[in-house]
């Protein structure tokens, strides 16, 4: 079943742009290059506010998300792990959408908020990979992403997918709440129908990416570093890697590297930057100079324009094409899964059963 490849995680990483393609195909229309989502029974544009609920990789896919709920819709959002957000005792203001986001839609603590949602007068939308799920099952508004069996234990395909999806419904939460006009939708889809090519584009530095594996493999620690939608990209790849390569790693805002994190870096710490360039970039590039100017060893994840600019000295950096800014966080999530994938093999960790983990935690 793994055909060529030597693990479903790497089958699966490169799998995405067939099933990004294939998960889009059920939210655009690209004739007429507009955004179509399935029939709701309620009033999407009366919605106030959006509560997002999520576990682990599902759950970053959800803080890109309200980077795009609130820039496109102007709609505020809440988000919140599962596992807290069920024992907070959370505001619910009758009439809320609590969307929730799951590969499996079993998740014990994504379900188990998911009731409490519905029993304080929330419409719930699931965006869930398993059509047949729990999850699928109690759902008002049901968002399925199309990414086929995921079988490695570290999420890959169903991450792009979600995010695609969410491209979607954050376009149409926009339109209906007039603030997008249907010249910028059809923008949207078009960037949207671009997101496989972009994503083939990053798998091609598959090879220059397992050839710099041998010097993140010994590091103990891994600092991942990004800005607006790229920091949960940049939680997402230390997520990866600690899971299948053992190696602790972090995530950070870039802008909080100095209220904190700088004091861990020396030679021995490598950093990876991902930096899309645009309008955060300038202040990336100081946060990577601060890092720098410590001995810090940057890995730095950008296009060709970010990489003219502030490529020289890095350790490493691996150029991903230019994208717009909405189909960033897809493309970019591929060279942290191939780094992670890379270093994991080079060490030698069971890359689809890593230890302590399982694919799917329906215990709390
Ligand atoms: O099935 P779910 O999306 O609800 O699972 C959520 C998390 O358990 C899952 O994303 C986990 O963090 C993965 N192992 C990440 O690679």
């Amino acid at each position: 079943e793994k055909g060529n490849y030597r693990h479903y995680m790497q089958k699966e990483i490169f799998e995405q742009p067939t099933v990004v393609a294939q998960t889009l195909s059920s939210y655009i229309r690209p004739l007429e290059q507009t955004v179509a989502l399935p029939q709701m029974d309620f009033d999407l544009a009366g919605v106030k506010r959006i509560t997002i609920v999520a576990c682990g990789t599902s759950y970053y896919a959800g803080m890109v998300a309200k980077y795009w709920f609130e820039t496109f819709a102007r709609v505020p959002v809440d988000i919140d792990v599962a596992s807290e957000f069920r024992y907070r005792d959370p505001v619910l203001e009758e009439g809320g959408l609590a969307l929730f986001i799951s590969q499996s839609g079993e998740t014990a603590d994504t379900l188990a908020a998911l009731r409490h949602c519905k029993e304080h007068g929330q419409t719930i939308a699931v965006v869930v990979n398993v059509p047949t799920s729990s999850m699928a099952r109690e759902a008002d508004l049901l968002l399925p992403t199309h990414a086929g069996p995921e079988i490695g234990v570290a999420s890959t395909k169903a991450f792009t997918c979600q995010l695609a999806v969410l491209a979607a419904l954050a376009a149409h939460l926009a339109l209906v709440k007039g603030k997008l006009s249907a010249e910028q939708e059809r923008e949207i889809v078009r960037h949207l129908i671009e997101a496989p090519a972009a994503l083939n584009a990053a798998l091609a530095h598959d090879e220059d990416i397992a050839a710099m594996a041998h010097l993140i493999a010994p590091a103990r620690d891994v600092l991942y570093l990004g800005r607006g939608p790229d920091y949960p990209l940049a939680m997402e790849g230390a997520l990866k890697l600690k899971e299948i390569s053992y190696i602790h790693a972090e995530g950070y805002a870039s802008g909080e590297m100095k209220h904190g994190p700088i004091a861990l870096i020396d030679e021995a710490v490598p950093v990876i930057v991902l930096a899309p360039s645009g309008p955060l970039f300038e202040k990336t590039v100081s946060n990577m100079q601060e890092v720098r100017a410590r001995g810090g060893k940057v890995v730095l994840i950008s296009d060709a324009e970010g990489i003219e600019e502030a490529g020289e000295g890095c350790l490493a950096t691996i150029e991903m094409p230019s994208v717009h800014p909405l189909i960033a966080p897809l493309v970019y999530a591929v060279p942290v899964q191939l780094l992670a994938y890379h270093v994991a093999c080079a060490k030698g960790t069971d890359v689809d059963q890593p230890r302590n983990l399982a694919k799917s935690v329906t215990v709390e």
